[in-house]
């Protein structure tokens, strides 16, 4: 193996100071034109509301761009409530980077961005009956009077579009983004048949945008899923993240093969057209040519309401597509008008979802996996079942103590849930009188003291709820997944370097540590075969990865200490390190000189730290401390080191570029886009 190129030469970007938590408040602390906050923040609600917002933001993320969400909308709703009341109590930290006055997310995508003429908003959610009640009464008491009726639409499952006709010609669509700007998708929409190019009719404004769910149905999704298998494809995970997939090719061809239907669900603004009822609209759009859920019921009463709530959840199952509430719309337009919007959602408008949903089955295995940490997880085996419209096969038990609270056996029969996208879970096991003795009768399941991959010890610290394999990097899920989050979009961000590439280069022995990856070029001469040899690589996309890697050897030290995925230590707390230290040399020094212990100043200081406590810093010190990671630091950015860590810049606190957005255009000349970013901010 030669030695690597580039030197670590930790470049001094700026000489101002920085205080410890000013690198994760730089993006959400407020910024200086904005009106003085009336009650005075305290660090650590900042400290709690940049770590939610960062939070949030990840989970948009995950959702709007990924489709690949990975909370119930339920944790995602608690998360946003949270950070709600910490602005309710603080109205300093609403700022327009909050999440809080943001629908979804726009990032690097290639379809070209464009604005809504009306943004494109979301809806507050309800999850019991009480929440109609008491979002008739909110708007009653806004209002004055009584809002009914309220105009009930099933809640689809998909996602949503909005469509331009000018003099009735359909001119462009667009996904909603993050409200303001959407994407363009115009040439796939021109292929879905449901969606009219030109509108019937004579009432024809000159421009409209038509609002609505692209979606589909369960039993398409079933069969692209199934022709997907058979040509050896990924599959789909379930309907909306088919459809979002199929919408999103860049090749229109693509999405012409897939089965796409829409419902229209509303208009963009309000257009001069003797309309003034929602569902008035609904007829109107119907008479236009689109198709129009024929269950939307206009409800004069809140019993009425809550009646379709109830008929709709009862045949939910057996609608051919995916709908996972109701959404109630004030009908008339003067009320919605006169109600107007919060932040981020129409105060005219609620969605009601449904509870999750269950079904029975057999228990069949208990297996254990191992994650990037260590963190030991059971898993079960089920006899295949349906839940709401997906065959489910496995389903998560957590960990020990959930293990051992349900009493869980092989055999038992037991709920399972689905939640939204999310990994489906045990409920708890059905033990009705027949059930009991041969469950009693099963062997309690033994959580295992050795890793069932490595045979290394597993551990469990005090007051810790989970198991951890103690191999680290000899345990080959860990070292792979490990291997995957440093070149993950927020670590090292490397394009192609994919699960499935890290899982083949690390099991194939290619790559062992984060070092071999930038060594890759010169690993692959040494090779009896090649990588351009192996199946499905190709020199073109082996050429391209090598360029994708030569073009990260310069990184943020944020990047870089979140990349090591060290537990405990995510995106926002790395940037918080990072602001603090600025050099990857002073994070090492610090951290192993707060391993002293509690009574030494770096210790202190390092706790002193927002949002970093005993916990984190026992995590930082463990890591730093052992000799393996010591090693893999050593051959990153010690003498001989591979990598240029950048020092990163402190957050300007004043001045007039506060609160500004610094945008690049075209190509750069000299450097990498992060090392522009870190002069920017500097
Ligand atoms: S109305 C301002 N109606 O739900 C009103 N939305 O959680 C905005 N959705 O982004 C939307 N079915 O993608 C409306 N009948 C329906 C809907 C619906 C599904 C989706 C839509 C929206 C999301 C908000």
């Amino acid at each position: 193996m030669t030695k690597p190129t580039i030197k670590n030469t930790t470049k001094s970007v700026t000489k101002k100071t920085s205080t410890a938590t000013s690198a994760a408040m730089s993006l959400f602390s407020p910024p200086l034109s904005s009106p003085p906050a009336l009650v005075p923040i305290p660090p650590t609600a900042q400290a709690a509301h940049t770590k939610l917002a960062v939070e949030i933001l990840h989970h948009d993320h995950l959702y709007y761009m990924k489709d690949r969400p990975v909370l119930s909308d339920a944790a995602y709703d608690a998360l946003r409530q949270e950070l709600l009341a910490l602005e309710a109590q603080y109205p300093g930290l609403v700022t327009p980077e909050s999440p809080s006055q943001k629908v979804g997310a726009v990032g690097a995508t290639p379809f070209a961005k464009v604005p809504h003429a009306t943004p494109m908003l979301s809806l507050d959610n309800g999850f019991s009956p009480d929440d109609i009640q008491a979002f008739l009464l909110r708007m009653a008491r806004f209002i004055g009077k009584p809002v009914l009726p309220l105009f009930a639409e099933p809640k689809i499952d998909g996602l949503s579009i909005s469509l331009t006709y000018d003099h009735g010609r359909l001119i462009q669509a667009a996904t909603r983004g993050d409200g303001h700007m959407g994407e363009d998708v115009t040439h796939n929409v021109l292929t879905i048949k449901e969606i009219p190019h030109t509108l019937q009719g004579k009432a024809v404004p000159g421009q409209v945008h038509v609002r609505g769910e692209i979606y589909m149905g369960q039993g398409d999704f079933e069969a692209l899923n199934h022709d997907r298998q058979a040509a050896g494809l990924d599959l789909f995970a379930n309907p909306r993240n088919a459809a979002a997939g199929s919408l999103r090719q860049l090749d229109a061809a693509v999405t012409a093969t897939r089965p796409l239907k829409f419902w229209a669900y509303g208009l963009g603004a309000h257009p001069d057209l003797a309309i003034t009822t929602q569902s008035g609209a609904a007829l109107q759009l119907k008479s236009w040519g689109f198709p129009v859920n024929p269950l939307n019921t206009l409800c004069e009463t809140s019993d009425a309401a809550l009646s379709f709530y109830e008929e709709m959840g009862a045949q939910r199952q057996t609608l051919p597509y995916d709908i996972d509430g109701i959404v109630y719309k004030v009908d008339d337009w003067q009320l919605q008008k006169q109600l107007g919007f919060v932040a981020r959602a129409p105060r005219w408008a609620l969605a009601q979802k449904f509870p999750a949903e269950q079904a029975e089955t057999i228990l069949t295995a208990i297996d254990i996996q191992v994650g990037r940490t260590g963190v030991l997880t059971p898993v079960a085996h089920l006899e295949p079942v349906t839940v709401g419209g997906v065959v489910v096969k496995r389903a998560t038990l957590h960990n020990e103590d959930e293990l051992i609270r349900k009493d869980v056996r092989v055999g038992d029969r037991v709920v399972i849930q689905r939640a939204g996208d999310v990994i489906p879970q045990v409920v708890n096991v059905v033990l009705e009188k027949a059930d009991i003795a041969a469950h009693e009768n099963r062997p309690i399941f033994q959580f295992p003291q050795r890793c069932p991959v490595c045979d290394s010890p597993v551990e469990r610290a005090a007051e810790k709820v989970a198991r951890r394999c103690t191999g680290g990097l000899i345990c080959p899920p860990q070292a792979s997944q490990r291997l995957h989050h440093f070149v993950s979009r927020r670590g090292f961000d490397i394009e192609g370097l994919g699960r499935k590439q890290i899982e083949a280069l690390h099991g194939a022995g290619v790559i062992k540590t984060p070092a071999d990856i930038f060594n890759l070029q010169e690993i692959n001469k040494t090779l009896a075969k090649p990588l351009e040899q192996w199946e499905g690589w190709g020199r073109l996309s082996v050429k391209n990865l090598f360029n994708a890697i030569a073009a990260k050897r310069q990184v943020t030290l944020s990047r870089f200490i979140y990349a090591l995925g060290i537990p405990k230590v995510g995106q926002a707390n790395a940037q918080l390190l990072a602001g603090h230290f600025r050099s990857v040399q002073a994070w090492q020094q610090g951290i192993l000189a707060a391993a002293a212990g509690e009574d030494f100043q770096a210790y202190q200081d390092l706790i002193s730290l927002e949002g970093i406590g005993p916990l984190v810093a026992g995590e930082l010190i463990h890591f730093m401390q052992d000799p393996r990671n010591q090693s893999i630091l050593a051959a990153l950015v010690g003498e001989t080191g591979c990598l240029e860590v950048m020092e990163e810049a402190a957050p300007i606190s004043t001045g007039a570029l506060q609160g500004k957005t610094v945008v690049f255009t075209g190509t750069l000349q000299t450097g990498s886009r992060d090392s522009a970013k870190a002069a920017a901010r500097a």
